[in-house]
């Protein structure tokens, strides 16, 4: 037997991944355990999870690898910093300490972290070799063309090549400062919302705009290449060498300042979000038809944060350039912890590499599951009221009666995934058709903006009645967004689109609660070997109403880790106006709870 730990941490998003013998036996990620979102400290509890789950120790572990170099990453400071001085002095101070006294010691830390029970060496890959490996080795293709694009690892900012049998290969990067994650990260930060988080609240506000400053940003922002690379004039930009991530001449030349967070978002800021957006999806298609074209593999894997940016990957999709794209699911930061460990395990150790069909990630179903007596002991812990509805048909019919009615459901079955969506073990569900099932939800139980569109899940066999996909198409890991079918698009009676957020009250499609303003949608198709119990569920839905999808949004609330064990979701299930909860073969009601479990 080989063990093998993969982490990565003291970035963003922690996580821990553990094989043996080649197989992904656990993988989450560190913010659910601790519940700080985006953890990036050592990831401690996610890795004694993985060991608890395969019932091994520290001691068992054959290779313990880490998601990228920080040598490496440390000589890009270093040399930014001897690049921009003496401009960049307080940033260089803010983090060297963290780097003196922990990331340039990694092994110690780790070995330190590990209870001193791992006494060989560590392997570390280059931090774009771990996106890519995430992306190749679980996906279904014997070849394929590999794409990653993020922030920033140690130099390179975008990467690809080809993977093949057991061995991936990259044979071309973008390096930093030049970078299209790093570009979306200061568009995010200039519209007010948080670096390394918001990037999915610009991508969401993108549609309600115009891109009409589209030309202005390729004009003066980059020198776009055919072949999808660039060069970013830094001149605009302040993360070289300062706290913030735009300049003062980047404010200068949009005319605006940046918008402060949380305030109301005007259409100034909505046309800013769509420029950037149809930029992101050119630079997208013009990398990808590059890689086809260099590479002549008919498949494409992608990873990396830019991958998670599910309205270019349906551009992409949607081009044809590829005949079969896989997207690594866990494609921010915390894949890598799987690619370091699966690099390990095939290119390093030279194990063969068995295709599984329809991919080798499980559904993403990785993490910590719960049984009926600790969801029951979660409930009486809590001083909660559930009855238990043992058949699965009976509970599914049940549950399906709840969401046509229109009632939140907040559900927790199964293994907790692996990545940051929700895939129907940690989601809270709704009524697509509903029309004031986005407000409400957004409003009384996300307490998020009310324009974040959500998104449906499908039934597979189902996805392309609905949606512009081709019959047979795939989007498991909810990447790819697609259009509503025009029959299943109602029309407003004299065509003319209102601006802004007043898009948002016009019922735009038989299933107004999943389409965005724009007549997209963010699908996730659910097929019985992947997501089994959903898959059952959904279909009792549509047997009940005709409807063959849901409402399927994270289950947390704003400004938290998606929930993790049953304790986690019967507070947030509390503290929210969630009606119902389910947990596992549990189901609870809200009005059946105490008044004095209602948190505020
Ligand atoms: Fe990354």
């Amino acid at each position: 037997m080989a063990a093998i730990l993969g982490i990565s941490a003291f970035y963003h998003d922690s996580a821990a991944v553990l094989l043996v013998d080649g197989r992904i036996v656990a993988a989450a990620q560190e913010e659910r355990f601790t519940r700080v979102k985006h953890d990036a400290g050592f990831p401690r509890r996610a890795v004694a999870y993985c060991l608890e789950e395969a019932g091994l120790s520290a001691s068992d572990l054959d290779h313990v690898g880490f998601y990228d170099k920080p040598f490496l990453k440390f000589e890009r400071l270093l040399e930014t910093y001897v690049m921009t001085a003496p401009f960049g002095i307080r940033s260089f101070f803010k983090s060297i300490p963290v780097w003196l006294q922990q990331k340039l010691h990694l092994p110690r830390e780790m070995r330190s972290a590990l209870g001193g029970d791992f006494g060989r060496r560590f392997v570390f890959t280059e931090h774009h070799e771990s996106h890519a490996a995430s992306a190749f080795f679980p996906s279904p293709f014997e070849e394929a063309a590999i794409l990653t694009l993020d922030g920033v690892g140690e130099w390179a900012t975008a990467s690809f090549g080809i993977g093949s049998g057991n061995r991936i290969e990259l044979s071309h990067e973008l390096h930093f400062p030049h970078s299209l994650g790093l570009l979306y990260s200061a568009f995010t930060y200039y519209c007010g919302f948080r670096v390394n988080s918001g990037e999915y609240k610009l991508m969401g506000l993108a549609p309600y705009g115009e891109p009409r400053f589209r030309d202005l940003i390729l004009e003066k922002l980059l020198d776009l290449k055919e072949d999808g690379s660039f060069r970013m004039d830094m001149s605009y930009f302040n993360y070289l060498a300062g706290l913030t991530m735009t300049s003062r001449r980047f404010e200068a030349l949009f005319g605006k300042p940046r918008r402060e967070p949380e305030s109301d978002i005007d259409e100034f800021y909505m046309d800013v979000a769509a420029s950037i957006q149809s930029v992101t999806e050119e630079i997208m298609l013009r990398c990808t038809r590059h890689v086809r074209k260099l590479t002549g593999q008919r498949n494409l894997c992608l990873a990396g944060g830019v991958a998670l940016n599910c309205v270019g990957n349906g551009k992409i999709l949607e081009e044809g350039i590829f005949d079969d794209i896989w997207i690594q699911p866990a494609s921010n930061d915390a894949g890598g912890a799987l690619g370091v460990a699966q690099f390990i395990w095939h290119q390093l150790l030279d194990n063969p590499r068995c295709i599984q069909k329809p991919d080798g990630q499980s559904g993403s179903l990785l993490g910590p599951q719960f049984d009926h007596e600790a969801c029951e002991k979660a409930v009486k812990h809590s001083g909660g009221r559930s009855r238990r509805i043992q058949s699965q048909e009976e509970r599914c019919r049940w549950i399906a009666n709840q969401i046509a009615d229109g009632k939140v459901v907040g559900l927790l079955q199964g293994r907790m995934e692996f990545g940051p969506r929700a895939l129907g073990c940690r989601s809270i569900l709704g009524d697509p058709r509903s029309e004031k099932m986005q407000r409400l939800i957004n409003l009384k139980i996300k307490y998020r903006e009310s324009f974040r569109p959500f998104a449906p899940s499908v039934l597979h066999e189902k996805a392309h009645e609905w949606f512009t996909f081709e019959e047979g198409q795939d989007s498991p890991y909810m990447l790819l967004v697609t259009q509503l079918q025009p029959g299943k698009l109602r029309r407003s009676n004299n065509g003319e689109q209102p601006r802004g957020l007043d898009r948002l009250h016009i019922p735009r499609s038989e299933v107004p609660a999943i389409t965005h303003v724009d007549d997209s949608a963010r699908v996730q198709t659910i097929d019985p070997e992947r997501h089994p119990f959903y898959h059952a569920l959904v279909t009792e839905f549509g047997a009940l109403t005709g409807c063959p999808l849901v409402v399927n949004t994270s289950f947390n609330v704003r400004g938290e880790p998606i929930v993790c064990t049953p304790e986690d979701a019967y507070r947030c299930f509390m503290s929210t106006e969630m009606d119902v909860l389910v947990l596992e073969d549990l189901v609870l009601l809200k009005e059946e709870q105490p008044t004095t479990n209602l948190q505020p």
